[in-house]
């Protein structure tokens, strides 16, 4: 592909692949748009006209409960009819390659695809082949594609942060963990650099984070408690088992001492750190109880905000 995919030629939202490449415009935009969502407290979201008539397709071809779930709930509160493909009693399974499927659902008049695949790239795929076969247009929404990218949890992730901690310009945020597997961090980097965030650091042991880590603008720290020293956000990312190769690590007991997030590490943050995580969270691995469910704890709210961003993207992708 030569141009950027996920804007049309007027620069508006065509798809939601990575937000690598995303100006920074466009990633404010979608934030506030999800302001615009969120009624009277922070958790009521409101119920809009904006997808009516509109027909988005939820294609997990992996296992999902917060992704999936909000971005159900977001198109049917933009009043779009939703259809969850069942993947494991889908054509898919009979052997039908992924744009045979997809041809056949753009046929049935798809306006969004919402695509959770191991396959890194796979929404790419999609979205190339719907921009050069069809005339109906339908947008593709990346919901996490292998190692590579989830840019939805990206987005509700930097609304969480704008929320509780303001301007982005001041911060120090630390991801922690098995970066090396993880498209949560990717987005999260890509997300955070863009938006002016002066000090990424990432936290980990050599062998989970990725070779050239260095090169999108974070700062390295094996040392946990040097890494979390002073900062303002902390974002816990668990272990991608599903994704590893060989033994990388001695044991969860001896990863939990030396890199889990306990009382007395948060302590070395700053006393308003606020503390983010994606789900699915293993307890006792990557976070202690006593902080998963502590006061600096915003995972509940991380999830609660997705709707909010979930609509945002879709309501964009639609008037683009
Ligand atoms: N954060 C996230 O992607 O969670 P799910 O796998 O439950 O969708």
């Amino acid at each position: 592909m030569t141009r950027n995919p996920q804007l049309g030629p007027d620069g508006e939202l065509r798809h939601l692949l990575s937000i690598e490449g995303l100006p920074r415009s466009m990633i404010e935009r979608i934030l506030d748009t999800a302001t615009s969502f969120i009624g009277v407290g922070d958790r009521e979201v409101k119920k809009v006209p904006l997808l009516r008539g509109r027909s988005v397709f939820n294609l997990f071809f992996e296992s999902s409960t917060r992704t999936r779930t909000t971005f159900d709930i977001a198109a049917q509160r933009l009043s779009a009819d939703v259809f969850n493909l069942d993947i494991g009693v889908s054509s898919t399974s009979k052997g039908e390659s992924l744009l045979d499927t997809i041809d056949n659902l753009a046929a049935m008049q798809a306006d969004m695809f919402v695509v959770r695949h191991a396959q890194s790239g796979a929404p790419y795929l999609i979205a190339e082949h719907l921009d050069r076969t069809h005339a109906a247009r339908a947008s593709v929404i990346n919901a996490g594609d292998g190692r590579h990218a989830h840019p939805t949890q990206g987005l509700l992730d930097m609304y969480t942060i704008r929320h509780f901690k303001g301007d982005f310009t001041q911060l120090r945020v630390a991801i922690v963990g098995d970066i090396r597997h993880s498209r949560v961090a990717r987005s999260d980097i890509h997300a955070l650099t863009t938006l002016g965030v002066p000090e990424v650091r990432a936290i980990a042991p050599m062998t989970l984070l990725p070779p050239g880590i260095e090169q999108l603008g974070v700062r390295v720290f094996y040392d946990m408690r040097e890494g979390l020293r002073d900062v303002d956000v902390i974002i816990m990312l668990r272990l991608q088992s599903e994704r590893m190769r060989g033994a990388l690590l001695p044991s969860a007991q001896e990863y939990f001492k030396h890199y889990g997030l306990t009382a007395d590490k948060l302590a070395l943050a700053r006393p308003d750190a606020i503390v983010m995580h994606p789900g699915p969270m293993n307890r006792g691995v990557e976070i202690d109880s006593s902080v998963a469910d502590g006061s600096q704890a915003v995972i509940l709210s991380q999830v609660t905000f997705g709707i909010a961003v979930r609509m945002a993207v879709m309501s964009l992708l639609a008037q683009g």
